[in-house]
This record gives C-alpha cells, structure tokens and sequence, in this order.
C-alpha cells in the first residue's frame, strides 16, 4: 500500500513538473499551511499572481438566477464549467457585499455579509469551493476608502458630536466655517463636503454623498478593516482587489490643493501623506500572514507605483494604472472624446514605458476593460460587423502578449461591443446621470457629451453577459436592470462555441498558450519599430527563445520594419489562417513568431 501510494504521488510529482506553473491551489490559504511554490530554476521570482491570467465578472451582470433582473452568486455558480473551460486562473469579482447600491457594490453598508440581491453566505461559501474544487483563485473587492452611509459606523457616527463612531469619518463642523474646497467625483453639485444638519457637520465624500470617506488616521478604523479582511481570509478568499486604496490617507487638516497637482483632484487625493505607511501596517498585520494576491486600483506615477509594489517595501503585490485608457479623452474633461483621436505611438509609448520600468523589479498589470471603462472591442479596435472578430482578437493577443499579469474582463471573451445609449434615460451609472445634471446646470455643451458617453460610458461594459440567442441573450427571465445589447442574437457565448474560430475560442487557446510558454510572461519585452502609426511590434525574450509579436490596429494592409527575417519565422499563433512571409499584414492581423536563431 504504502509503495502505491508513493508512485501515486511520484506520478503527481512528476506531472507537477511537467506544467510549470509557481505554486499550486491551496486548500487553506494560511501561509504556514501552503506548500512550497516549486522551485525557482530559471526564472527568478516566480509567483502564482505573475503567472495567472485574472477573469473579472461583473456579478450584477452575468448571470440572473431567479429572474428579478440581477445576475446573482447561484448564477456565476451554475457557469463555473464555463468560466473553468476559459483557462483562466483567478476570477475578481467587484463588490458583492451589503449595499443600497449607489455606486453599484462600491458603497458598502456591511463588509461582513452579502448583497441581498446576489444571495447569501450560504451561496458564497458554495461558490468559493466550487472555484477551489477547480483550481481557480477567487479575488474579492476591498472597498476601505469610504463606506456607504447606511452603515452602521456612519448611522451612529452623524447621531452627535461625541458618538464613539464620530471619528471613524471626516468631519467639519459648520462654525468654523465653510470647509475648505475638496470636489467630489460623483456628486451632482461636484462638492466633496455635504452638510449634515444633526450635528450641524459636513461629511467628506470623494466619491458619491452615499459614500462618506473613512478616516484612516483613526486606528480603530483601521483595525476595523484588518479584522474584516482576516474574516474573508480565512474562509480561503485568495485576495483582493483594492478599489482607490491610494486615497485611504488624507491630511485631516485639509490644506488647499498645492500648485504642482495643476487641479488634478486624483492625482492630489492619491498623495495622502501616510498612504504607504497604512498599506505596510495593512500588510504587517494581514497579508503577510496568507499567500494571496493584492492588487491596488491606484492611478498614480510610475515612481509611486514602484513605492507600492516592490517587494521589498512590503505592501501590495501590484497596482493597475490609468495611463493607457486615459488616451483620447480631452484633458482634465468629463471623458469627452478627442475629436483628433487616439495615436498609436502614444499607445505604444504608454506599455513600453511601464513595462521599462517594472523590467527589474515589481510586477506590472495590464488591461484594456474593467466595470469603469468602455468595451475594449469599441474602444480600441473596431465594433464595424467585418473588422469584430478580427480586431477583438487581436486585442486578446495584445492583452495576453504583455510583461504583466493580464486582468481580462467578461464579455471581452466574446467580442461584445459598447451599447451606446442615445438617451441619458437609459444609464443607470451615477457617473454618467451626475455628469449629465452638472454640465446641464452649467449649461454645457449636453449633445457632445452624450455622443462622447458612446464611447466613454461605464454603462457600456456593465450590460447583461450574452449566452445565447434567447430573449434577454439568456441572462434572465426577467426585466434586466440595464439594457441587453441588441446585439446578442448573433454574439453570445452559444453561438460562439460552435464555432473553432471564434473569439472566444481564440481566447481560450491563447490563455493555455501563454501559460504553456514562460516566455510571454517573463521575457524581456524590446519594442520594434517604435514610430510604426499602424502595426505595434515587439519581441518576447527567454532561454534562448525569441518571439516577435507583431499587431496591426489598423482597420488597413501595414507592415512593420521590424530588421528580421521574417521569411524563416515559424508562426505559432495569429487571429488570420494566412501570415504572409514578406511581413505585410491585414487589417487588425496578430501574429505571434517564433525567430530562430
Ligand atoms: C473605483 C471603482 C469604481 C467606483 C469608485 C468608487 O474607481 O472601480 O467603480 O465607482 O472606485 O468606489
Ligand atoms: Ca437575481
């Protein structure tokens, strides 16, 4: 017996070696309980979160199990084979706690208990086993910044002056005056302070008036987030998604905003001067006691990013910047679209630099899509009928091409495309109806902004997941709280399987290809071609191998003077049957090529 069982677990051994891959599913997350991630060899610093490719669902709009219109825990349960069969190693789920939803999850009314409309702990702890019981990693969102005024800790904390919750938020109150300027993002007047007549206060809020700030400078407050998040480590949750978590630090006495930030309230918000102290105290206390992930929303500079990230400061493990999909909108604007466009060298620029500077140390992210942008397909490729499939491939192999953990968001899978509302009726986006009141009450331009939200609008990347060619694209049986793209009849999850080259199967085999190749995850990136406006080139270098990923954004025939001999390239992936040898590419062609030596 003994002798079987250790050929049995020789076998594993020796399949476990097969499949590079840095450390294994644990059951227990506990670090003291983890088995040994294998063995660096080659590849020094190798982790799991390097090597995963992150899944992020939208709960509210993937899949409707009880027909009130909003995807719920039980529906993403009854999809696991699907998600399972993507190749996908981490899934992050936005907010799926207690909330009255104004911002959609992001104000959170208990961080210990699940959003009614998603279902219960029950369903939680079913599904956080039926991702386990896969080999899938489970991200949760960690909204600390602000909470949502129906928590307990701001019901007590507006009773009165001297409630024990007072200082679990900021505070001014109102005889010393008008509180000094601070805008809100959200807020229909753009004011940061909202008055509070009970305690004759404002409250700050950076966000919406249902999402008061917290006040990180008290240690209780803080205490109060450790032990919330030990509650969902413990449960075996992998790690989480940390939503603005580099506004947490505000000077309490609120200077006015300094010159250098030249009114950029994000950039001034995101510099609080004890951020990264509270982060490695967050860090000391709990994350260094699990082997999880942590990944920090955190539009800040490549200096700060570093601040963040490196393991030797002890605090997140990445972040995600804006950079990227901050190109084309007019400057300091409500995401108003550039009439001059986008530039691919500027696009180029923006990757290559931060891959530049995470070449040595720190781990960088990319993405494209996320529940506050639009569909890539729409932004960044092409939504025209004849250039979908093509050019939203070739944003996967973009995507999943990179130096950097790829964060790939639902939907993008499937080619889906921006609804474009004509209407402001039809959002259900605070951001969107709130943007709209303020340029309507400043009397601003109402019909650019709505043409611009075509394309910018949050709304687009939140409508219902498409499954299949029923009503509602199979989503619900209900009324869907935001609108169905009508066009699900033709794109949808169904459809797509029958067919070999589909996005969705393009997806699914890239995913198993970069896993099955180091190379595109850890290899020294080198761009090619820099000031190609239409093809984005570059080489992915490790042990000896060298591939050339070569990208064509343009809706056009291009090539790219990339200095190689293309002609003796073995093509190992591409979004077309044909590469031809002479390097001249078709529209929105992705071709990965292995150069030989
Ligand atoms: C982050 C979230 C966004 C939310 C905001 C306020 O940016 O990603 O969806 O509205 O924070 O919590
Ligand atoms: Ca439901």
């Amino acid at each position: 017996m003994r002798s079987v069982n250790f050929l049995i677990f020789s076998i594993i051994l020796t399949i476990a070696a097969a499949f590079p891959a840095a450390g294994q599913k644990p059951s227990n997350n506990k670090k003291q309980n983890t088995r040994k991630p294998a063995p660096a060899e080659t590849i020094p610093g190798r982790k799991w979160w390097k090597e995963a490719v992150v899944y992020q669902i939208y709960p509210r709009s993937f899949k409707d199990s009880n027909g009130d219109g909003v995807g719920d825990l039980r529906g993403i349960i009854q999809k696991l084979d699907y998600i399972k069969s993507l190749g996908i190693d981490v899934v992050w789920l936005n907010p799926i706690f207690a909330s009255p939803n104004d911002d959609n999850g992001y104000d959170i009314s208990d961080y210990r208990a699940i959003m009614k409309e998603f279902g219960t702990m029950k369903d939680f702890d079913e599904l956080l086993a039926g991702m386990h019981k896969r080999g899938i990693r489970l991200v949760l969102d960690l909204v600390a910044n602000h909470s949502s005024d129906e928590h307990r800790w701001f019901q007590e904390s507006r009773k009165s002056r001297d409630n024990p919750y007072r200082d679990y938020y900021h505070w001014w109150p109102a005889e010393k005056g008008t509180p000094p300027k601070r805008v809100s993002f959200f807020d229909e007047n753009g004011d940061g302070w909202r008055y509070d007549a009970p305690t004759n206060s404002y409250y700050l809020h950076y966000f919406s008036r249902k999402q008061p700030d917290l006040n990180w400078e008290n240690p209780k407050v803080r205490q109060e987030i450790y032990s919330m998040l030990r509650f969902w480590f413990d449960k075996g949750v992998d790690g989480f998604r940390m939503d603005v978590i580099h506004f947490i630090s505000k000077d309490p006495s609120y200077p006015p905003i300094p010159a250098e930030f030249g009114g950029d309230w994000g950039k001034f918000y995101g510099s609080g001067p004890r951020r990264h102290e509270y982060i490695q105290e967050m860090n000391r206390e709990v994350l260094s006691k699990y082997d999880v992930m942590t990944i920090g929303e955190a539009g800040v500079g490549m200096q700060d990013a570093h601040n963040f990230v490196d393991a030797d400061r002890k605090e997140l493990n990445m972040i995600y910047h804006f950079e990227g999909v901050g190109l084309g909108y007019l400057p300091n604007s409500k995401k108003i679209i550039d009439p001059a466009g986008w530039k691919l060298t500027d696009f180029k620029n923006v990757y290559t630099r931060w891959d530049a500077s995470f070449a040595e140390k720190g781990w960088n992210t990319v993405y494209l899509g996320n529940h506050d942008q639009p569909r890539m397909l729409t932004r960044w490729g092409s939504d025209a009928p004849e250039w979908r499939e093509v050019s939203s491939k070739l944003l996967t192999t973009f995507l999943l091409t990179q130096r950097a953990t790829p964060y790939y968001y639902f939907g993008d899978e499937l080619g889906m495309s921006n609804i474009k509302f004509d209407r402001i009726e039809d959002y259900r986006d605070i951001e969107s109806i709130n943007w709209y009141k303020q340029i309507k009450e400043a009397g601003g331009d109402l019909r650019q902004f709505l043409e611009s939200q075509k394309i910018a609008a949050r709304d687009n990347s939140r409508t219902p997941f498409q499954w299949d060619a029923t009503t509602n694209a199979g989503f619900t049986s209900g009324t869907p709280w935001l609108k169905v793209n009508p066009n699900y009849k033709t794109i949808n999850v169904a459809a797509e399987e029958k067919n070999a080259n589909s996005p969705l199967n393009y997806f699914r085999r890239l995913a198993r290809f970069r896993k099955a190749n180091p190379v595109l995850i850890y290899g020294k990136y080198t761009l090619v071609d820099a000031p190609n406006e239409s093809v984005y080139a570059y080489t992915r270098e490790l042990d000896g191998r060298k591939l050339l990923v070569l990208l064509n954004f343009k809706d056009r025939e291009a090539s790219a003077d990339t200095g190689f001999d293309l002609s003796r390239a073995k093509v190992l992936f591409g979004n077309y049957p044909n590469f031809s040898k002479d390097g001249r590419l078709k529209p929105y062609q992705a071709v990965i090529l292995e150069l030989s030596k």
